[in-house]
């Protein structure tokens, strides 16, 4: 038999999410979707790597994450897992494959984990899914949660703007939270809350919380690698740092080439065989 099982685990794992909380070490996490990127944000030492729906708008250009389907996501984590070495892998669930049948959901989740090699899964979604969650994590498939803004429900929602604002609508979260780390969360995401609430969660549960638009209470950050890389020019929500204008340095890149090709510039004798 063979034993190299642990040769072909990730350095992060799921149990170093909950030794960092325990080290009170936060944990940086970012999305990729293809494996050049995925390789630049694994060696750069992300910790852990979200192949997210919202590939939906910044991969295929659509206004909601609702119609990526379980087939394109499970491409997209395929190639960004062949980009990683150390990170920890999460892929969600989209819309539609985990919400009516916790047996659809389970063979969803086994689908990703088979065909990506994702180490984990995301689901949105409180106490109304942890059933749900419970039967994957029972067939050893780790699962993020995804609480506050959970982008799948935003014809529920009817905003994209900032949840678990009032008392009812905290308490509710923390509910929700609790629920989740109970069915086995290993971690779960705070999406645009207020940095408050986000901060009395974290130290309420056992398990790391990773924010986004959620203050610096949270134990770990996510991002989405086009947006804080600057490469939409028009997405500039308070939350998001640019930690780069990669719009402004691609449209001048391209800009040249294309002025260089015109003029016959490129390519050079040097460049040529
Ligand atoms: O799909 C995504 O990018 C996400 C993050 C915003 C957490 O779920």
């Amino acid at each position: 038999m063979s034993t190299n099982t642990t040769d072909n685990l990730r350095k992060v794992t799921t149990r170093t999410f909950a030794e960092m909380k325990k080290n009170g070490e936060k944990i940086a996490m970012l999305t990729a979707y293809d494996y050049t990127t995925a390789r630049i944000v694994d060696q750069a030492g992300m910790d852990a790597v979200l192949v997210g729906d919202s590939a939906a708008n910044v991969v295929c250009g659509h206004s909601t994450t609702l119609p990526i389907t379980l087939d394109q996501m499970i491409f997209l984590a395929s190639c960004v897992n062949r980009g990683l070495e150390r990170a920890l892998l999460v892929v969600d669930m989209p819309f539609g494959s985990y919400q009516g049948d916790e047996k659809v959901a389970l063979a969803s989740a086994i689908r990703i984990m088979k065909e990506s090699g994702a180490a984990a899964v995301k689901i949105e979604g409180g106490e109304e899914i942890a059933g749900t969650i419970g039967r994957i994590v029972s067939a050893g498939i780790p699962v993020m949660g995804h609480l506050g803004l959970t982008p799948q429900s935003i014809n529920q929602l009817g905003t994209y703007g900032v949840q678990g604002k009032g008392d009812a609508a905290a308490e509710k979260l923390m509910m929700d939270a609790l629920a989740l780390q109970q069915a086995g969360c290993f971690a779960i995401v705070l999406e645009k809350i207020p940095a408050a609430l986000a901060t009395k969660v974290s130290h309420a549960l056992d398990v790391p919380t990773i924010g986004i638009g959620a203050g610096n209470g949270c134990d770990g950050q996510v991002l989405v690698v086009q947006d804080m890389l600057g490469m939409n020019k028009g997405f500039s929500p308070k939350f998001l740092r640019k930690y780069a204008d990669l719009n402004n340095v691609m449209t001048s890149a391209l800009q040249a080439y294309v002025s260089d090709v015109k003029s016959g510039d490129f390519p050079s004798v040097s460049e040529a065989y």
